[in-house]
Order: C-alpha cells, then structure tokens, then sequence
C-alpha cells in the first residue's frame, strides 16, 4: 500500500481501531534491578544502537502529526538517560499534543519533578512496590525506597495534574502490602494501580508462583474499603476504581484477567526505534535505519507507520503456563 491510498493519514488499523496514544522508551537501562523485570547482571545497549534524543523528537512529531495526542515517556528508567529534559522541553512544545505523561521508578524526580512539571508534563506513574525499605531494596535490588519517597513529595510539590503509583504485587513477597500502599496513595491524594505481572523477559523466577490476580487483590480491598466503580478511563487496560471519601482511584491492570485488547488505542517504540504494533506479539517495523538512511525527509517514515497499521495484529497472546515467555523482550526496551 502506498502512502497515498491512505488520504486521511490517521493511524487506523484494520480492525477500525485508532492509534492516538504511543509509548516511547528512550533508554534501556535503569538505576533498578527489579527482579520481575531485569536479570541481576544486565548488559545495555551501546550508545549507537539506541535513538538520539534527536531521533526520539522527531519520532514523537512524526507521530503528532499522524493523529497522535499522548505521548507517555517510558524506559528503563527515561530519568536516568542525560539530556532526558531536551526531549520533554522538546515534546512539551509540539501543538497538537494533549497529554505529556512520564512513567519512572521516581529515583531521580526529587531532582527534575519541576522541570518536569514545566516542560509540559501532565502525569507522571511512579513505581513502588514497597513500603517497606528492605523489602525494597529486595524487589529492586539497588533501589532506596527514602530517594524514590522523597521523589513521590517532590512530584506532589510540584503540582502534576495526576500521580499514580505503579505496584506489581507478587505472592509471598508483597502480596500483604495492598493496603498499606493504598493507605498511602489516600493520604497522599494520589492514585494507585496494581499490575499484574507479565510473562515479559528472560527473568529468573518461576510467574507461577508468585503470580496474583488482580481479581483477588480487589476482593481483599473490598472488604477494607467502600470501592465504587468508576467511569474513568484512561485508554488503558486498567479498570478503576474510586474509593469512597478519598481523592484516590484505585486501578487494576490485568493483562491476563482482562481482555483489553478490542479497544486497543496505543503502540510501542522501543529505545532502538523498533516499532512495535501490540505488547504481547513480535510484530515490529524497525524505524531506526529509515530515520538514518532519511534525515532530512519525513516521507519514508510517514509511510512506513502509516503501513504499519496492517499488520496490528487483533490481541496479544500471554499466557503463564507456557514454558518459555510469549514473547523474549525486556520491558525495559519496549517501555511499560
Ligand atoms: N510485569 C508487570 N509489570 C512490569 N513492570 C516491569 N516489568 C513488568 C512485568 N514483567 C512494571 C514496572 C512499572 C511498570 C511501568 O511496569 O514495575 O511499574
Ligand atoms: Fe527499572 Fe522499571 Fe525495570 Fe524496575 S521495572 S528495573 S525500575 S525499568
């Protein structure tokens, strides 16, 4: 199909749905080892294979332009990465774009949660998965619960229009932990999702045991709270809820729970341009040669996302009881 059968030059894919919201992770590395996530001797990508910050803009207009008004920054952990506030500045100017939103492990947001907040940043997610700063410090192996804390005050000071914390609940670690943390978001007049965790990565240990449904998770709330199902939704997987006389919605991202995929808005870029068209499948066109081979004419990278869309695949294809995972790819490429 050429670029010019497509006149409207929206990105719809061939079951009607529409991409408006795009997931870029500018680098694969993190301060963090998180056990469900990375291996405890990582080795990162070289400087050459990952985009430049440059790269990364012009991607991200590309896509604005193409009907896209959500941009989420992602990693690894995107703070970590030098320059990262260019690329928000950058981002933050581009009209056309409604919502700027961050997710990080919260490391490095005492320092940059205001140049964030001016850089145009609506939202950012914030990872915990821990109260408790031994336990941690044994999820995220090199984590320090007290910097990221004082990064989740730093991003309340600032004033973004939503914080969520991000927690993937894992059975016999910190499985007990629900309600502390959504005490927390209550007090803190934030919100909270509990992520289930994905069979994502060559990560040594066992999904089987450890995981947890969502569906349990809310049952325990349950019987804590007075939970009342909310229409809000932020073109996502998560389902939520507001809990009674509180400010905090309470979500649930439930990849194997719930079947999302129908109303699927969004794709992945990964640090290394590789467009990835659904979460769960292999089904990729790789940006980054064209961005090289064309620096000076959007054209061939227009026509290669707008191709892109025939090949969406209709949903993804999890599942823990399979022997390898579905799909061998680190979060911390794709972006969560
Ligand atoms: N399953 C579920 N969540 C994961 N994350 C990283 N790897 C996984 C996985 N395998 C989470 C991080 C972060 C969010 C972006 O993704 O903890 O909160
Ligand atoms: Fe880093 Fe996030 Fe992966 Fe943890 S889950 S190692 S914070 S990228």
């Amino acid at each position: 199909m050429s670029i010019h059968a497509n006149t409207s030059r929206k990105l719809i894919d061939q079951f009607g749905r529409q991409v408006d919201y795009i997931r870029l992770s500018i680098t694969d590395r993190c301060d963090f080892r998180c056990v469900y996530c990375m291996s405890e001797d990582m080795t990162f990508l070289s400087r050459n294979e990952v985009l430049s910050l440059e790269e990364c803009a012009r991607i991200v207009r590309i896509f604005v332009q193409l009907g896209v008004n959500k941009v989420r920054i992602t990693g690894g952990e995107p703070l970590v990465r030098k320059n990262a506030l260019w690329l928000f500045e950058e981002v933050g100017k581009l009209s056309g774009l409604d919502e700027l939103v961050l997710t990080t492990n919260g490391s490095q947001l005492a320092k940059h949660a205001d140049a964030l907040k001016k850089s145009g940043v609506k939202r950012i997610n914030i990872s915990v998965d821990s109260l408790q700063a031994d336990r941690f410090k044994q999820i995220t192996r090199t984590g320090n619960l007290e910097q990221v804390l004082a990064g989740v005050q730093a991003a309340l000071a600032a004033g973004f229009e939503g914080i969520k914390l991000n927690t993937v609940l894992m059975r016999g670690t910190n499985d007990d932990e629900a309600e502390d943390l959504v005490n927390f978001a209550i007090t803190n007049r934030i919100d909270i999702s509990f992520i289930e965790e994905m069979p994502l990565g060559e990560v040594n240990h066992s999904r089987d045991n450890t995981f947890i449904s969502n569906i349990d998770t809310l049952k325990k709330l349950q019987s804590k709270y007075s939970l009342i199902p909310s229409t809000h939704n932020s073109g996502g997987p998560a389902r939520y809820w507001q809990v009674a006389n509180s400010a905090t919605k309470i979500g649930f991202i439930s990849p194997h729970s719930h079947n999302f995929c129908e109303s699927c808005n969004r794709v992945r870029i990964s640090c290394k341009g590789e467009l990835f068209l659904c979460l769960g499948q292999e089904d990729k066109v790789e940006l980054m040669p064209l961005l090289r081979a064309h620096p000076n004419d959007d054209t061939p990278i227009i026509a290669a996302i707008l191709n892109s869309m025939q090949i969406k695949p209709k949903g993804h294809d999890f599942d823990l009881k399979r022997a390898a995972p579905a799909v061998v790819r680190f979060m911390s490429h794709t972006g969560g």
